[in-house]
């Protein structure tokens, strides 16, 4: 199955974000704890270059919190300031905040030496579809209830929210890129439901992440649903049975199914199940050394902690 979506209004969020970012002093890189590497966008990479960034790696409440730590340690690895969460969770913010203010440090000293005072640490929320930006935005607008005006240079509609008074976040929307080199990363951003529905077959999809979830998770599958040695259609009849998703004539309705599979794989009610763990080379250039270990393993849960403050 090849995925690809890039409809026209993310060539225009791209270029709108080209120039936003050139108002902003740090990128805030929401990524899905459940495939990091995937979920990051090779362009907001590019149009953030020489920018300082946070890696969030949100939803990990899905994710299996072992393998969170681990890309956690990847992305410090890698140089990337990186902590996981649930954005529906106001407690995060504290450990946000005191991030956001470790990575601009240089910033304010510089501001200091320029005899600039107090001026907020602009910061731009980014991410594909769907990995929670909105989430993150209502969650700290809930809390300050405080939203900005429009900066100069800065698209129109973006809105700008004052976390505290030295952090102004702007939301973006959603873009992913214009092709998927690995069709495997279109099927997870899929998986995760970062695609517009309209343009995947469920049941194709479905099909997939029965395969795909074979390969380290089957128990999963055999125990919400009772189809262990199953084909992959035949566990989506199986999924029909047990539910009742069943045509005229008592047919299974296979369409229901796989929709049944992947709202269930999407909540969590499948289990915490990571898709992705860190790889030994992927889109950003890779040393061996970053194979986790149980050394670096530990040292990522340290990480992770310092963060939590
Ligand atoms: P986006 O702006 O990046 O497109 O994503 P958005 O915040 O709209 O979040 C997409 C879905 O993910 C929402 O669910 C949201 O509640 C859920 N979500 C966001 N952050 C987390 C998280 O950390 N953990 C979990 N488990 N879910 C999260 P929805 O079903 O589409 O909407 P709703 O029913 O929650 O309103």
């Amino acid at each position: 199955m090849n995925i690809q979506w890039y409809p026209g209004h993310m060539t225009k969020a791209r270029r709108d974000m080209q120039e936003d970012v050139k108002a902003v002093d740090l990128i805030i890189e929401l990524t899905d704890a459940r495939a990091p590497l995937a979920t990051r966008n090779p362009d907001i990479e590019k149009l953030g270059a020489g920018k300082a960034r946070i890696i969030l790696m949100n939803k990990a409440d899905l994710a299996e919190e072992a393998v969170s730590f681990d890309w956690v340690r990847f992305f410090k690895q890698k140089g990337y300031d990186c902590f996981f969460m649930d954005a529906r969770n106001k407690n995060n913010l504290k450990r946000l905040l005191s991030l956001i203010e470790s990575v601009c440090a240089a910033k304010r000293e510089r501001d200091r030496k320029r005899g600039i005072l107090n001026r907020p640490v602009r910061a731009m929320v980014a991410g594909i579809p769907n990995v929670g930006k909105s989430t993150l935005i209502n969650t700290i607008a809930g809390r300050t209830t405080a939203k900005t005006g429009n900066k100069p240079g800065v698209t129109k509609g973006n809105q700008w929210i004052r976390l505290n008074k030295s952090v102004e976040l702007l939301d973006t929307p959603g873009i992913l890129w214009p092709k998927f080199e690995d069709p495997e990363i279109g099927l997870l951003i899929a998986f995760i439901g970062s695609v517009n529905e309209m343009i995947v077959d469920e049941r194709e999809l479905a099909l997939e992440l029965i395969r795909f979830l074979r390969k380290d998770h089957g128990e999963l599958l055999d125990m919400r649903y009772g189809c262990e040695g199953l084909s992959g259609a035949d566990t989506l009849k199986r999924i029909a049975e047990k539910r009742g998703a069943l045509l005229s004539g008592g047919l299974p309705d296979y369409d229901k199914a796989a929709g049944i599979l992947l709202t269930e794989f999407r909540s969590g009610i499948l289990g915490r199940i990571s898709l992705q763990k860190p790889p030994k080379s992927g889109f950003l250039a890779q040393p061996e050394s970053a194979e986790p270990t149980a050394e670096s393993h530990a040292a990522g849960i340290a990480d992770q902690k310092n963060t939590d403050g």
